[in-house]
């Protein structure tokens, strides 16, 4: 009985690693240059949906409608796999913290699709530079107050 249980154990959490063909596991991307990517974030004009802490945005590139924060907090870690499934299948996970009318369309993101003219040296490149600019926060739980009646 004991093995069983075990055995049940061991197949749920084998299912729940999701090691399937999908899974992001051996994602490994060679070493960036990190002043090169903040050209191509320049080559690119993704500052004109998005904006970035300590860099300049070019005049006359904005869409007034889009300014989606790049860089900054976050309670997860930014992970290159995550960052470059942001740029190379943008729908796959949508920004968090603004409203879907805004930066979607029926479900598929407002972001300019690269993946035809970006090179694979230079998506490396950017996300070399991109990754530092994220910064780990503790997750903070909600305060609850104590309410008296
Ligand atoms: C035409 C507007 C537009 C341009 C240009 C654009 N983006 Fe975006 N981007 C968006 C929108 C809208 C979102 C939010 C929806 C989503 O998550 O895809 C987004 C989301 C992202 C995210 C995820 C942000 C998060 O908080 O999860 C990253 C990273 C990103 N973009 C990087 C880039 C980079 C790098 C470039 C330039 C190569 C670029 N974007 C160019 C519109 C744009």
């Amino acid at each position: 009985m004991k093995y069983l249980l075990f055995c049940c154990f061991a197949l749920i959490s084998l299912i729940s690693c999701d090691l399937g063909p999908d899974s992001p596991q051996g994602f490994s991307l060679p070493l960036g240059d990190v002043n090169k990517g903040a050209a191509v974030l320049t080559k690119y004009q993704c500052l004109a949906c998005h904006h970035i802490n300590g860099i300049e945005q070019a005049a006359g590139i904005n869409n007034p409608d889009l300014n989606i924060r790049l860089g900054g907090e976050s309670t997860q870690v930014k992970t290159y796999a995550k960052l470059v499934s942001s740029v190379i299948n943008p729908s796959h996970k949508l920004a968090r913290g603004y409203p879907l009318a805004v930066i979607s369309v029926e479900g598929d993101s407002k972001m300019k699709n690269f993946n035809d003219v970006m090179t694979i040296t230079e998506l490396v490149d950017l996300v070399t530079f991109l990754q530092p600019h994220y910064e780990l926060v503790p997750y903070r739980s909600t305060n609850y107050q104590f309410y008296a009646y």
